[in-house]
């Protein structure tokens, strides 16, 4: 038997839960589509497009119903002779202005040969070389900016729906799509961009459990052999996704990562509740993980300063008391530590990220509030997380006994620190303290 063998027990097509898949019919989004396709129907009447805005919240939907429509548009055209439609699809996620759009645009209207450099040229430049390839291009063009509030600036959206009335463009019709999940882009847009961009606004509304049910089981019909599935799973999956945010992206992402428990599990051919569970524990690990790997080093300073408290029974605890913990790992990797009041966005940042909890207390008698902080996370998670600032600062003691399993990197690259680094760093709390 070779060392790799075909696994085909649960999946039939696992790429059916890849978020690049395109589900050959969207459930649940009649009156959405309804409502798209009207504003898309000038483009098969031979008339100037209408410029469309999709919003609505993230994993509900928006770009896979941008590729259906547009999927059926582009064959619904080829129908008739006097049409000649072409669509550019640019998602802006890493395109942070008007001039990064605005010369993408260029490069996909140019041959391989043509394409400009995306640095170095006027903005006026780039708008007239724009112009001059959409007006050669002819016939219709539809272009769609996906994830459009990554663009710092309006002026691409407000030149582009204009540019016929301007005079730039002749001989081609240029429509808009833009879509966003930024409810605040959408309300900062300047009343100029507003009324030519969202001539036809269509929000996409959160999905309940019943919506994601069905959209679950028709990408189970797909990805899954028959009767693989028990019957809890589906519902759990969509509780799930239902419950956050209405995103049909985690309940898929949870079936998936259900799915390869279960296919990693050689005891069992089927996917029950308990892949499931261990899928979720599995997933929210890796978004803490990340989380906690966007931090700056000092953030990360701070959580590893109250993991520490955590485990010595401190917590729920004072900003000021976590203080000298902090100053002296800041020293201890070699960092000047901030001020109280800095290190205090930290704790709130952490808080906003769902790592720790705040809660806010009354002094008593005295009147005023003040906040206490606490680990939100399984202890072990947030370790495993940080294993980079441990090695830094080295193992305190509070977290030697947990190393060896949250961190095996770090506690066998630091057992010979023991003694001496986080000893010495709870020594000198106590001198610091009283500077305090
Ligand atoms: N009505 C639906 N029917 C079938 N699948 C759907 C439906 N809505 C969403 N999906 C699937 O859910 C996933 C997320 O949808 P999509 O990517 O369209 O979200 P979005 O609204 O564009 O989110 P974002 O704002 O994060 O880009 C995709 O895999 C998509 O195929
Ligand atoms: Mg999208």
């Amino acid at each position: 038997m070779g060392l790799f063998e075909r696994d085909t027990d649960i999946y039939r097509d696992r790429d059916a839960l890849r978020e690049d898949y395109q589900p050959a019919e969207l459930v649940g989004r009649d009156e959405e589509l309804t409502t798209y396709t009207s504003a898309l129907q000038p483009v098969i009447n031979g008339e100037q497009p209408n410029n469309v805005f999709l919003y609505g919240k993230t994993g509900v939907g928006k770009t896979a119903a941008t590729r259906y429509l547009l999927d059926h548009l582009r064959e619904d055209a080829e129908e008739y002779d006097d049409i000649a439609l072409d669509i550019i699809f640019l998602n802006c996620d890493g395109l942070s202005s008007s001039y990064q759009v605005a010369t993408h645009l260029v490069n996909e209207l140019r041959a391989e040969h043509n394409q400009i450099s995306t640095t170095g040229y006027p903005l006026a430049t780039v708008y007239e070389m724009l112009w001059e390839d959409l007006d050669s291009h002819g016939g219709t063009v539809l272009i769609v900016l996906d994830e459009i509030d990554n663009i710092g600036d309006d002026s691409i959206l407000y030149q582009l729906p204009r540019a016929r009335a301007n005079g730039k463009l002749e001989d081609t019709q240029v429509g808009l799509i833009g879509i966003s999940n930024d409810f605040s882009f959408r309300d900062d847009l300047s009343p100029k961009v507003k009324s030519s961009l969202c001539e036809n606004e269509i929000h996409f509304p959160a999905y309940d459990a019943t919506d994601l049910k069905a959209i679950l089981q028709q990408r189970a019909s797909v990805a899954f052999h028959d009767g693989v599935l028990e019957d809890g799973v589906i519902p759990l999956c969509a509780a799930y996704g239902a419950k956050d945010a209405g995103d049909a992206r985690q309940s898929i992402d949870l079936l998936m990562k259900a799915g390869d428990v279960a296919r990693d599990d050689e005891t069992t051919t089927t996917i029950t509740e308990g892949h499931v569970d261990r899928g979720r524990t599995a997933l929210e690990r890796g978004r803490i993980e990340e989380g906690i790997r966007g931090l700056t080093e000092h953030g990360h300073l701070v959580l590893y300063a109250l993991v520490t408290n955590d485990l010595e029974g401190e917590t729920p605890i004072r900003s000021r008391d976590v203080r000298p913990r902090y100053t002296r790992f800041a020293e201890l990797a070699e960092r000047d530590p901030l001020v109280p009041r800095r290190m205090r966005d930290h704790l709130s940042e952490l808080a906003m990220l769902g790592i720790i909890s705040v809660t806010e207390r009354n002094e008593g008698r005295r009147g005023g509030t003040y906040r206490e902080y606490e680990l939100d996370m399984p202890v072990e998670q947030v370790l495993s997380a940080l294993s980079e600032t441990v090695k830094l600062v080295g193992v305190h003691e509070s977290v030697v006994e947990l190393a060896e399993d949250a961190m095996p990197d770090v506690a066998a690259a630091a057992t010979h620190a023991e003694g001496d680094e986080p000893a010495d760093a709870d020594r000198s709390d106590a001198s610091l303290a009283s500077f305090e």
